[in-house]
């Protein structure tokens, strides 16, 4: 069998991070592509991971550039790249400038791998996934974004702590966006199948709630400079190994929809499988009326965002 190819756009925090669970996990060969003033020090961070691979276990290759000819044939791009937030800013005010980074990542991403699936990370991640496919030209379902997974291992953490039980055991699914309006669905979260309405006060779930609404922010503000890497690099390469592995596991997943839960047009996290061919189903999940008018506010809001860039 032919060995995967993953390229991850940005040599940061967090692209670095991920490099290093890809390989951890034996996923593919990895090539982690940064701007050309930072190819030695990108250089030097996947030297550094190649070394640890023998004490790990981690029988792939991995190489830093600056060249996207190095990305050439790669099954899956995972794009990092693009500015954090500093504290007191919001995701929407990285749109700018990270509108025109992933412009130029995946006009060249494409080029040399046109049958990748695109995997974005980069903020405001709703807005950016939607920039990302009309930029790369590739089907729908070929292009996909990160922020559910993040936000549900959030509140998996919160849960497992105030209950003293395993993380891995906690489920949930958030849906919606990556900022304040996100929806934690918590009637249909649980403990290995026990409820957890039945588990935590009605009190203690709306905490859990509020602070896995806040959590990319608490982080920012404690760390300062820059934002969370290890949870988003976890979230990515759970996504990665089900697209690579073909074990079509059911994420929240940011995906550009089109008439699903009635939305068109836009980019949200949505219940969906993912295996070989990127995004294989979306879960059409019946939302109560509270649940929706929520959700229409946030893509009314996105669509607003998304206004100069039609
Ligand atoms: C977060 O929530 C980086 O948006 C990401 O930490």
């Amino acid at each position: 069998m032919k060995t995967n190819k993953i390229t991850v756009v940005g040599g940061g925090n967090t692209g670095i991070t991920t490099a290093f669970l890809l390989m951890l996990k034996n996923l593919g060969d990895v090539v982690v592509i940064d701007l050309p003033q930072f190819t030695n020090t990108v250089k030097g961070k996947a030297l550094d991971i190649l070394e640890a691979a023998p004490l790990l276990g981690a029988s792939r290759r991995i190489i830093g550039t600056g060249d996207y000819g190095d990305t050439a044939g790669s099954d899956l791009v995972i794009i990092t790249a693009g500015l954090p937030r500093k504290p007191g800013m919001t995701r929407n005010d990285l749109i700018k400038v990270n509108a025109e980074v992933i412009k130029s990542v995946v006009t060249e991403a494409v080029k040399h791998s046109p049958d990748a699936v695109i995997l974005v990370l980069t903020n405001p991640v709703e807005i950016i996934t939607h920039l990302a496919l009309k930029y790369s030209g590739l089907p729908r379902l070929r292009v996909l974004g990160q922020a559910g997974v993040l936000d549900g291992a959030r509140f998996r953490a919160f849960v497992a702590e105030e209950l003293n039980v395993k993380a891995a055991d906690v489920t949930t699914l958030v849906f919606g966006v990556h900022g304040d309006d996100m929806l934690p669905l918590t009637r249909i979260s649980a403990v290995n199948s026990v409820p957890l309405p039945s588990l935590v006060s009605e009190a203690r779930l709306e905490e859990i709630t509020r602070r896995t609404k806040g959590g990319g922010a608490e982080i920012v503000n404690l760390l300062g400079t820059g934002s969370a890497y290890f949870a988003p690099a976890a979230a990515l390469t759970a996504m990665a190994s089900s697209i690579l592995l073909r074990e079509n596991r059911l994420f929240s997943a940011v995906v550009n929809l089109e008439g699903e839960f009635g939305y068109g047009d836009v980019a949200l996290n949505v219940p969906a499988i993912l295996g070989g061919g990127g995004i294989e189903k979306i879960i059409d999940l019946a939302l109560t009326p509270a649940e929706k008018a929520v959700i229409d506010k946030s893509v009314a809001e996105i669509k607003s965002l998304l206004a100069p860039y039609a």
